[in-house]
């Protein structure tokens, strides 16, 4: 068990989750996650920031006691969801006399969800400061970075801002710090994709929020500490910036071959052409790169064939994650088949209300696709290539 320093004083006390595969049920975690915890030992107080997964609670238990850590005054909770509070309770019966310090909303929260007593809050304000003696704890809210009660806190002395899952990364490493940045870099983004991609429009707000802060270090909840915050502040500036790269998202699923035949024409037009596809065939795509290619890309083509009347069972899932994940895209098409008719793509149409989008003309055969729907998916990247001129494209 590791225990690690990252200044004086302030100590990282995590787990790192080598093992885990899926998160939420839903999101693939092809290289594991950590859960990160931080010390910070001030001259008259000790306070734990965030706490793990009570999955891995004995580490963090055995962590401290390692350490030996007799008194902890203050648990910070930034964030509710479990897997950085549901080791509060257990620290609570281990440290009795501590107080967990967190925003109203979120020990409204942590009430509900974990049954703390209330008698064991201490409630702060957007802004408000607690003394660790010689270190200064400030805590700046920051709602809806994922959730509605996410606050951020920063070790003012230290120069570290403990931003819990925003600026995180679903990444089990040895490195304490993000040093290899090629491997950092898309688990960050995936990271990005999945969990903060809905909340694109408070993220851009959030980071003016923070412009000013002096920070040196980003010590978030999940993967390696950010030594060189200005790779993680670029890289959220970017994916949550308004501009659109010159790239088509495919997402596509097919039975019998005439959708697939459509799909191989429609990718080899583009590429020809120069826009970039992105094909993604639903049955064997793991989603969470997908949901990386949505974070950049202009255009999305959703490609199904007909399947009782409607879309594939596999493209209304894809549909519902890919609305729900309010991408940045402002083009979305259709393309299909069918052998005796159907609402396939009203169906699709109605499944992405949150997203503003210019719908291009869909292209849908009867059949195995012959001469007329190849020259209407050539129409369709024409189509696509004139819309993309007239937007914002990198
Ligand atoms: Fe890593 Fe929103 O919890």
């Amino acid at each position: 068990m590791i225990v690690r320093e990252l200044t004086k004083d302030v100590f990282w006390v995590g787990a790192v989750d080598w093992d885990r595969r899926l998160f939420d049920e839903l999101i693939p975690l092809p290289d594991g996650t950590s859960y990160n915890a931080y010390l910070v030992k001030g001259k008259d107080r000790t306070a734990l920031i965030d706490t793990v997964d009570p999955t891995m609670e004995d580490v963090l238990v055995g962590k401290l006691k390692k350490r030996e850590i007799k008194k902890v005054d203050y648990v910070i909770s930034n964030h509710a969801e479990q897997d950085h509070s549901g080791t509060i309770p257990r620290l609570l019966e281990l440290y009795p006399g501590a107080k967990v310090v967190t925003n109203p909303k979120c020990k409204a929260m942590l009430v509900d969800l974990l049954l703390i007593p209330d008698d064991k809050f201490i409630t702060v304000d957007d802004g408000e400061t607690l003394s660790l003696g010689n270190k200064t704890l400030e805590f700046i809210y920051a709602p809806w970075v994922h959730w509605p009660e996410t606050m951020l806190t920063y070790l003012r002395e230290d120069k570290i801002l403990f931003s819990c899952d925003l600026f995180g990364a679903h990444l089990a490493t040895s490195s304490l710090f993000a040093k290899d940045k090629v491997k950092v870099y898309p688990a960050a983004k995936r990271y990005y994709a999945e969990i903060m991609m809905p909340f694109r429009k408070v993220i851009q707000k959030n980071l003016a929020k923070i412009k000013n802060l002096d920070v040196e270090i980003v010590a978030p909840s999940h993967g390696p500490i950010h030594n060189e915050p200005k790779f993680i502040f670029d890289a959220y500036r970017d994916w949550s910036s308004d501009n659109v790269k010159n790239e088509a998202v495919i997402t596509y699923v097919s039975m019998h071959g005439s959708t697939r035949k459509m799909v191989d024409y429609f990718v080899d037009s583009l590429t020809a052409k120069g826009i970039t596809p992105l094909p993604f065939n639903l049955t064997k795509t793991d989603i969470g790169k997908l949901a990386i290619a949505l974070v950049d890309a202009a255009t999305i083509v959703i490609c199904s064939p007909t399947v009782l009347a409607g879309p594939h069972p596999q493209i209304v899932a894809s549909a519902y994650l890919i609305n729900a994940l309010r991408p940045k895209l402002k083009f979305v098409s259709i393309i299909g088949s069918y052998s005796w008719g159907g609402k396939m793509v009203d169906v699709v149409k109605a499944m992405l209300t949150n997203l503003i989008i210019d719908f291009i003309e869909p292209v849908i055969a009867k059949g195995y696709p012959k001469e007329q729907d190849f020259e209407a998916l050539d129409r369709l990247v024409d189509n696509i290539i004139a819309k993309h001129k007239g937007c914002n494209i990198m």
